[in-house]
């Protein structure tokens, strides 16, 4: 048996190493470790300081998630630091990787902490629906200003050792190697005497109650229904108002009784969904492709954003354009996109310069011809996309994989205009392609083990989440995101208006409302791709006529100034249309149906048993895997309230 934990002894320094892979996620017998180890330390007398470090790609990432659905088992993680903190000598934590949630806390109890310039310390326990467990909210505003750990508590979003050096949270970064630089601080700490407890000092700041009313404003609106982060703000309240050990047990009481909420099962369940979509088995040890050079077909809002993502992630990217005019526009719109991310501190001005370098924009399909895969993002139409295949299928090399990033189109049709449709798959990229995280990998019937492996193999390059969908109309998520929006314009004609939708779906968890969102996207695609079957629509199955006659009136969304909403000068938020209110009231009319009013339980329980059937159609036909991917892809590319767990977990539907 190896133990996690083991303690080595150098000229009077012990130190103290970690090692549970993968990522040193604290288990019992980690803990168990760590307070044998301070056992050890402190009967030693030989030792006059302990460096705590991590073997492996990252000091500690957390308390093992997999054991929160498990009663806790001694000894537990707040008595293990407190035992760190009250050691007859000084602990320094040696942070290199990520020190995250339970990690942190562990770092937070030693003396001092050094960190590897990489390293991301943070506290993202609110993305698990909890709050820290183990004295974080009651340490961090130990160390750092208090507007510096409701930022870190509250979103859960970790730092950068420069900003955590900045902030206080550690003491120094170390210039060259870590353990070596953590050892000499540990000398010179054990010459100047250990500082005190961070436990034991005051807090930085004590904000008074208008401050702590105006937080809790800001935070509950950001969390839009989300219990943790109102709950980690209060936690850091108490920490500064009641004696430390009430506000430890405090925090401890908080975290247990949000680690049994359902809100805490759906966020364990997303992250393990997350990290676990399903893969077809003919690709298990089947060796992607090469993914150097990459080419891009179509520069306009996916083509740019799909080769913007390329180039973050290394990729070398030809894109092509109808003309050299279209061409240079695609240039400026991808290094737009490049400067948006340097302007948000993501990108260093030589990183954007190098990404640049690896760009160019062409008016021929010649310059695709050395390139390892090509996605194609041209209009929304047929014709087209089986244009530009044949005449991929003439200028790409004979192993390079050709994808679409078509949002209905049949992949199938597609792959049939060239001469090995193996090698065919579709690619569904979601806006904006640079940040969206979703990546539905389509599979045609024709489509190789390698092909797919490849697009796996893509998404992992681009940091996306891949999700493997059968053909259909519309894939995983467009075909429940169709069903669902046609039953809202349903419940328009039956008696809601569209700012009450949109408000339901908000009070839900959604940033936006359907509405809203249609809006923002144009309603115009939408209406081309209705006018298609219109010829063949069975004269019985129901239909709205209520866009369509929006669209009718040039009402195509927020570019027009008017859609669902009327957007005076250019404003970003709508406001109701009376115009629209009047169409609506025609077709209920028209339709025979008397209006009746809707509350927002009504309109979330008709929304979502129609989502839910259609998914459940979905996991029926094949299209999807398993009810987890549909989740995945339903909270990571349709807005669904990742704390609410994705539609199949919210009906009960387990893999
Ligand atoms: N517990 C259990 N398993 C974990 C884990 C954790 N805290 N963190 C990661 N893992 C597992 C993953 O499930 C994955 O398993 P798999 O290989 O079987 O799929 C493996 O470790 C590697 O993880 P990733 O694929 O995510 O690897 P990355 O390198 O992309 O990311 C990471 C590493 C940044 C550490 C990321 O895994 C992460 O963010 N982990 C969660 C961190 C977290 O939320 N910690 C707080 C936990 S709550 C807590 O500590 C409570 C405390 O206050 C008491
Ligand atoms: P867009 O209209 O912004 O861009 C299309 C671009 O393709 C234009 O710049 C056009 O000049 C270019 N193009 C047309 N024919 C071409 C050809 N033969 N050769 C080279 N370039 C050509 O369209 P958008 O929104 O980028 O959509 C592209 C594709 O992505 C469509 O299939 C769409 O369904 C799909 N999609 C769109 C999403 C969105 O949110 N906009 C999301 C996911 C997929």
């Amino acid at each position: 048996m190896t133990f996690p934990v083991t303690v080595t002894v150098e000229n009077g320094i012990a130190l103290v190493t970690i090692d549970n892979p993968p990522v040193n996620a604290i288990s019992q017998a980690m803990r168990q470790g760590i307070l044998d180890a301070v056992a050890t330390v402190d009967a030693d007398t030989s030792i006059e300081a302990a460096v705590l470090t991590c073997a492996g790609r990252t000091f500690v990432a957390g308390a093992d998630i997999r054991e929160f659905g498990k009663p806790p088992e001694p000894p537990h993680l707040p008595d293990v630091l407190l035992a760190i903190e009250a050691s007859r000598v000084g602990w320094i934590a040696a942070i290199h990787g990520t020190a995250l949630g339970g990690g942190l806390e562990l770092a937070l109890a030693c003396h001092g902490r050094i960190a590897a310039p990489e390293a991301k310390l943070g506290l993202p326990e609110v993305t698990l629906g909890l709050v820290p467990g183990a004295g974080g909210t009651v340490r961090l505003p130990r160390l750092v200003a208090m507007q510096d750990a409701i930022d870190m508590v509250t979103t859960g979003k970790p730092v950068a050792a420069a900003k955590a050096l900045e902030t206080g949270l550690i003491d120094r970064v170390a210039k060259g190697n870590l353990v070596e630089e953590a050892i000499a601080y540990a000398v010179e700490m054990n010459r100047s005497g250990k500082p005190e407890a961070v436990s034991k000092r005051p807090p930085r700041e004590t904000p008074d109650d208008v401050f702590w009313r105006e937080q809790e404003k800001t935070i509950a609106a950001r969390a839009r229904g989300q219990d943790s982060p109102v709950e980690a703000l209060q936690a850091l309240h108490g920490s500064v108002t009641l004696p430390v050990d009430k506000a430890f047990d405090a925090e401890r009481a908080r975290f247990l009784r949000l680690r049994d909420s359902h809100q805490a099962a759906a966020l364990r369940y997303m992250f393990f969904a997350e990290r676990n979509t399903g893969r077809p088995r003919e690709t298990e040890g089947v060796d992607p492709q090469p993914l150097g050079k990459a080419g891009v077909i179509g520069g306009g809002t996916m083509g740019a954003g799909i080769a913007a993502s390329m180039l973050l992630s290394g990729m070398e990217v030809a894109l092509v354009e109808q003309t050299a005019e279209a061409a240079a526009k695609a240039n400026e719109r991808v290094d737009g996109i490049l400067d948006g991310s340097r302007k948000r501190g993501l990108l260093s001005d030589e990183a954007r310069d190098a990404a640049m370098a690896r760009f160019a924009a062409h008016d021929t399909y010649d310059a695709l011809a050395d390139r390892d895969i090509v996605v194609e993002a041209v209009f929304e139409d047929m014709d087209l996309k089986r244009e530009v295949f044949s005449e991929l299928n003439r200028v790409c090399r004979a192993d390079a994989i050709l994808a679409t990033n078509t949002s209905y189109l049949d992949v199938d049709e597609l792959a049939s205009a060239t001469s090995v449709p193996s090698r065919v798959i579709g690619l569904h990229f979601f806006s904006p392609a640079h940040i969206m995280k979703l990546l539905e990998i389509v599979r045609p019937h024709a489509a190789s083990p390698s092909a797919l492996a490849t697009g796996f193999a893509l998404a992992k390059k681009l940091k996306k989440i891949p999700v493997l969908a059968g053909v259909c109309d519309g894939f995983i998520g467009n075909r429940i995101m169709s069903a669902y929006r046609r039953e809202c314009d349903f419940i328009l004609e039956e008696g809601a208006l569209p700012q009450e939708v949109d408000a339901a779906m908000r009070d839900y968890g959604y940033a936006m409302g359907i509405y809203a969102v249609q809006d923002m996207a144009g309603l115009d695609i939408a209406w081309a791709m209705r006018k298609r079957p219109a010829a063949t629509r069975p004269a019985d199955e129901r239909y709205s006529r209520i866009a369509d006659r929006l669209c009718e009136l040039g009402r195509h969304g927020r570019k027009t100034g008017a859609g669902w909403y009327a957007y005076q000068d250019g404003a970003k938020a709508g406001r109701p249309a009376p115009a629209v209110e009047e169409i609506i009231l025609e077709e209920s009319a028209r339709l025979g149906y008397e209006r009746k009013p809707f509350t927002a339980d009504e309109i979330m329980d008709r929304i979502l048993s129609v989502m839910q059937a259609e998914a459940r159609a979905v996991l029926d036909e094949g299209i999807a895997l398993k009810a987890s991917d549909i989740d995945v892809t339903m909270v990571h590319g349709f807005g669904f309230p990742r704390h609410r767990g994705g539609p199949m977990f919210a009906a009960g539907y387990r893999d």
